[in-house]
């Protein structure tokens, strides 16, 4: 036998034996893997690049609605991924999201900036395992309950009494002014000052922090891609300096890194400088919160550490909250001209019904009489059943994390429906999917404040989970709501606004 046949007939053995390992494995994956017995398609018990075909290419962002038809299919449990199992069953929700007993880490399958140096891989939020995200979060924890957001109202005051300004400023000029945008900056320079003592005043500037939101907004959009080219995009993460220098991708994610670093720098160096001696730590900052904790490791308390912390909150804290209030508030006055496209989102639910906002206004104007009054205290505003019914149904229409929640329950198998669900594999829930329930939300596309103040009332808010729920839940929801209420209050009570050449069809 010559050379070459001797080479053609080893190619050919290996290329054989290369299809015949993918066959094998495929084969398993799909009839005797651990999730085998799950309901769903074969493709995407098979494969990942099932989810891609929706997500990525060629149907851009559809998995989420390609999830509610084989819900329709397969039933409440479905095998959405090799590892991978999706649920739509509210009675479900706790036992999801568990408890500090009942264990939950995340998945590396969803979770791919796990570890990593930059962004937020270092952060609670970033990480797997049960205990150390615990460890980790409990530094946070008393920063954000709902004592200390009380102590620190008057710092959300200022910015939202800034945010009334800046709106008025737009008032018979005919320009138009992107609300979505405003509360953006209103949410961004909350965050940023609780984060870093510091505010990036991004109500100061004219395009009202325009870039940062760019920044925020092109690192949610890489998720789909980053989840399924996983080792090389988090190789050019890391080495974003290069990339973005030299193949001008990734330039957002980079500037937002530095911006994180450039305020985080002062904050720790100050911290430190203070000292905790009892006199200087007033902790003002999530920075300071940290560096001054008590129960941090000291290995956890690196200034990288701190900055993918503080790097998780304000990108957490922004788009979340401004969003929800956004979806509540979205004017298009004849005194204040909002810009068309964002009319998606915002104000337009009560401005949209005359009896919801007359309703809303007379219920405000009791605690805020005109609209010079002051603008009242979350204490006050909590007690008005109305308001209050329109900020939880803003949260379920908002869907301000509109992604799906990832679990893994690592030593204990779970059952859904009576279906197993294995121990170690990835199970994920939606909340667009969940808050849409016909059965508890009727007509859930529909705004109805209603909803939370009849007989049924406590039944719908039992199962109306915007924030999670378990040892996992938002970290920062005293604050969204404080921001919520007063951002509420201030605009609606202040600006009169009315809806101009706005229909259902531009928020849907
Ligand atoms: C209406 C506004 C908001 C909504 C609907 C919301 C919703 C959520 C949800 C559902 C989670 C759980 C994610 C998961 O299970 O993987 C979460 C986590 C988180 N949220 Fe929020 N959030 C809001 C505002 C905020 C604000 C203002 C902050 C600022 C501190 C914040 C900080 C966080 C953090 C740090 C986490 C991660 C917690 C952890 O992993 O332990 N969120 N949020």
């Amino acid at each position: 036998m010559s050379d070459f046949s001797a080479l053609v007939t080893l190619l050919a053995a290996a290329a054989t034996a290369v299809a015949l390992y993918a066959f094998v494995g495929g084969v398993y994956r799909v009839y005797f893997s651990r999730n085998a017995h799950i309901p769903g398609p074969k493709l995407a018990a098979l494969t990942y690049f099932y989810q891609a075909y929706y997500d990525i290419y060629p149907y851009q962002g559809q998995w989420l609605f390609h999830q509610i038809e084989l819900h329709k299919q397969y039933g409440p449990v479905v095998r959405v991924g090799p590892d991978e199992i999706h649920i739509d069953d509210l009675d479900f929700y706790t036992e999801f999201a568990g408890t500090s007993t009942k264990r939950r880490d995340k998945s590396s399958t969803w979770y791919w900036f796990t570890g990593m140096k930059s962004t937020v891989g270092q952060s609670a939020f970033a990480t797997l395992d049960h205990d150390l995200h615990a460890h980790r979060r409990s530094a946070m924890n008393g920063f954000f309950s709902k004592r200390k957001v009380q102590d620190l109202e008057e710092r959300v005051l200022v910015h939202v009494r800034k945010t009334v300004d800046r709106l008025l400023e737009y008032k018979n000029t005919g320009e138009l002014v992107d609300l979505l945008f405003l509360m953006s900056a209103l949410t961004l320079d909350v965050i940023s000052e609780y984060s870093f003592g510091n505010s990036v005043h991004s109500l100061d500037t004219p395009d009202l922090g325009a870039p940062f939101r760019a920044q925020m907004e092109g690192g949610v959009q890489l998720h789909p891609v980053a989840r399924r080219f996983r080792t090389i995009i988090r190789f050019m993460i890391e080495a974003m300096g290069y990339a973005s220098k030299y193949l001008g991708i990734f330039k957002e994610f980079k500037e937002f890194d530095d911006m994180i670093a450039d305020l985080t720098d002062p904050a720790y160096k100050k911290a430190l400088q203070e000292g905790d001696d009892g006199k200087n730590a007033t902790e003002t900052s999530i920075v300071q919160a940290m560096v001054y904790s008590k129960v941090l490791a000291p290995e956890e308390k690196t200034q990288l550490r701190i900055q993918a912390e503080a790097m998780n909150v304000v990108a957490a804290g922004t788009e979340t909250t401004a969003r929800t209030v956004g979806f509540l508030l979205l004017p298009k006055s004849h005194d204040i001209l909002t810009d068309r496209d964002q009319i998606a989102v915002g104000l337009f639910h009560v401005l949209n019904d005359p009896e919801i906002h007359s309703r809303l206004l007379a219920e405000l104007r009791t605690v805020m009489p005109t609209a010079t009054s002051d603008i009242p205290s979350v204490i006050e505003l909590i007690k008005l059943p109305y308001l209050t019914a329109c900020l939880h149904e803003s949260t379920r229409v908002a869907h301000g994390v509109a992604g799906r929640l990832v679990r893994i329950s690592p030593n204990k198998d779970l059952f859904c429906n009576n279906v197993k669900i294995p121990r170690g594999s990835t199970f994920s829930v939606s909340h667009y999917i969940h808050h849409t329930n016909q059965a508890i939300f009727p007509e859930p596309h529909a705004f109805k404040p209603e909803r939370y103040l009849g007989e049924k009332s406590t039944e719908t808010l039992r199962y109306l989970v915007p924030f999670g729920k378990g040892p996992r839940m938002c970290l920062g929801m005293n604050l969204a709501w404080s921001e919520m209420y007063l951002s509420f209050a201030a605009l609606l009570g202040r600006v009169d606004m009315e809806l101009v050449e706005t229909t259902l069809e531009d928020v849907t």
